[in-house]
């Protein structure tokens, strides 16, 4: 695997690739990389002849410092995960001013109004830095394929509308939700649980199942009622929120109509730390 340290080297590796050809599948990431990740680097094997994987913990997209900085960062233990997947070909290490060369700071973007919905709410310009972060990112990459979780799937909307506003010649994937045995979503965030709050918070995932299954008989008003109660009565458990929205929009729902795709949303705080996931339910 090559390790790319700046931008002058993997500019030049892409250089070559892109000479001999090849077709190259890109998953950025923040490090702290988990089987998720993984899934990522498996569906770009299959749709590419390269794969890059990029680890850089963007400054611009924290609106809180204090995550910024409880942040997961162990670089070695992501290379080593990385070499011993054999899945991926090269890793890009860029350093802070190979993606913000003057000043760290978001450009601002406009997402037809996807960043205005939940995240948007809750992590104010949060939007602006992913999307500065990624556009400079696919610039310097060139990637025909990239790949993101679904876990985050305000995020892949985001991307994909912003590649699709800039015309960038580059086909964004979804890949499912990866999930650990109890359910829970894995993310980089969970390393900062106990193993029995992690064991607790599978209650995430039992919750969306159950608004899946009350998704086909009941009124959303009562779902999130019955959400609410859930939540109620957990210690070191807080309901941040829960909706429904339309797939396309993620617009809040208050009722169905037919022909419209619907996901149910939620972020729990589990002893200070944001948990978020999300499901299709019909
Ligand atoms: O999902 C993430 O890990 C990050 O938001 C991303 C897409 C790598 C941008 O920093």
């Amino acid at each position: 695997m090559e390790i790319l340290k700046n931008k002058k080297v993997l500019q030049d590796f892409i250089e070559r690739q892109k000479e001999m050809g090849k077709r190259i599948g890109f998953a950025p990431t923040m490090g702290a990389l988990h089987e998720g990740h993984l899934s990522l680097y498996k569906a770009a094997r299959q749709e590419n002849d390269l794969v890059i994987s990029s680890i850089f913990v963007n400054p611009t997209q924290f609106n809180n410092p204090e995550d910024l900085e409880k942040y997961p960062r162990d670089t070695q233990r992501d290379l080593d995960i990385l070499e011993k997947s054999g899945l991926v070909d090269a890793v890009y290490l860029p350093q802070v001013e190979d993606i913000y060369p003057e000043k760290t700071e978001s450009k601002k973007y406009n997402y037809d109004g996807l960043e205005d919905e939940m995240e948007g709410k809750s992590r104010p310009g949060h939007f602006d830095g992913v999307g500065t972060v990624v556009e400079e990112l696919f610039n310097q990459v060139k990637p025909n394929n990239a790949y993101f979780g679904e876990k985050d799937f305000q995020q892949l909307a985001i991307i994909k509308k912003m590649t699709e506003k800039k015309q960038l010649p580059i086909t964004i994937t979804g890949v499912p939700i990866y999930r650990a045995e109890n359910g829970l979503a894995l993310s980089s965030r969970n390393q900062r649980l106990t193993e029995e709050r992690r064991n607790d918070s599978r209650i995430i995932y039992e919750t969306l199942l159950k608004a899946k299954e009350w998704f086909k008989t009941l009124a959303i008003s009562d779902i999130k009622e019955k959400v609410g109660t859930i939540f109620d009565n957990k210690h070191n458990m807080e309901l941040e929120y829960f909706l429904i929205a339309d797939e396309k929009t993620l617009k809040e729902t208050g009722q169905k109509e037919n022909g419209n795709s619907y996901r149910a949303f939620i972020v729990v705080n589990v002893d200070g730390v944001r948990l978020i996931d999300n499901m299709h339910l019909d």
